[in-house]
């Protein structure tokens, strides 16, 4: 039996006492916890990238974009071919919101820390929603989002050079609902850097509707903050998990690696 406490009120939990982490009720476990509570944590794992991806295969199908399960997440080109594009993961955002259907959830493993700065911050869309009011609600109710590579980029780049602005616009736009009414009967937002603007909205209050919302939902009370320690095994809800890193320094030690299991339903 795991045992599990809260990381913070409204999202996360820690996961204590895993024996076996192959073991289908763990699995079956992690997954309702993952559910619930949109962030899942298990310390001192110490996983290789094999136990990693043994481990993640037990909570889905693992995805191999480029034909690697496992992917180095790090700011420093010598440890990741992407690491400039993933300066984007120091603003909030969800991951594949350009995708039609959005990973069901990524697991990151720390192999070493920063020594300053580099915690990964949360905040639950699902419990920001919950907590709007009728009137918010209905305003909200129908609206569509465009999100894009490039409305992200340009929170690392504001005036990118004609290339750069060429290669981002290469890549897909893709438009999903603001308030995403799930199969299930949840609600959770769909908004974060990718969120370029509102169908139908004039620029600058679509721009101050996104920004008024993102700055709701990443409250303290919808959030959680995690501080590395080497070993780490932390999950989260792709589909429902605003996440960002804190800042560090590129060249520091920090290195996480990443595997990401597939969803099962688009966008709506
Ligand atoms: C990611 C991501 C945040 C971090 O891997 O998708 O956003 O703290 N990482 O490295
Ligand atoms: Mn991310």
């Amino acid at each position: 039996m795991i045992e599990t406490t809260a990381l913070s009120p409204a999202l996360g939990v820690q996961v204590h006492g895993v024996e076996d982490l192959l073991d289908d009720v763990v699995a079956a476990q992690c997954l309702e916890a993952l559910k619930w509570r949109g962030v899942l944590l298990i310390r001192g794992l110490n996983l290789s990238d094999e136990q990693q991806v043994a481990f993640s295969r037990k909570l889905g199908t693992v995805l191999a974009p480029g034909g690697k399960e496992v992917f180095v997440v790090s700011l420093n080109p010598e440890k990741s071919r992407s690491a400039e594009y993933l300066k984007g993961t120091l603003f909030w955002h969800i991951d594949d919101t350009t995708n039609d259907i959005p990973a069901k959830a990524t697991m990151l493993t720390c192999k070493h820390a920063a020594m300053v700065g580099g915690g990964t911050e949360f905040a639950s869309t699902y419990a920001a929603y919950e907590s709007l009011s009728d009137n918010e609600r209905k305003r909200y109710e129908g609206l569509r989002v465009v999100h894009s590579f490039e409305a992200a980029q340009r929170l690392v780049h504001p005036d990118p050079p004609a290339d750069m602005l060429a290669g981002w616009r290469k890549l897909p736009t893709h438009e999903t609902s603001l308030v995403w009414d799930r199969k299930d009967g949840r609600r959770s937002l769909v908004i974060g850097a990718t969120a370029d603007h509102i169908v139908g909205m004039r620029p600058e209050e679509s721009r101050e509707l996104l920004d008024e919302l993102l700055a709701y939902t990443t409250q303290e009370r919808f959030s959680y903050t995690h501080e590395w320690q080497v070993g780490d095994v932390v999950i989260w809800d792709n589909t429902g998990m605003l996440h960002r890193a804190l800042p560090y320094d590129p060249s520091s030690e920090r290195e996480m690696h990443r595997t990401t299991m597939a969803g099962s339903e688009a966008w709506a």
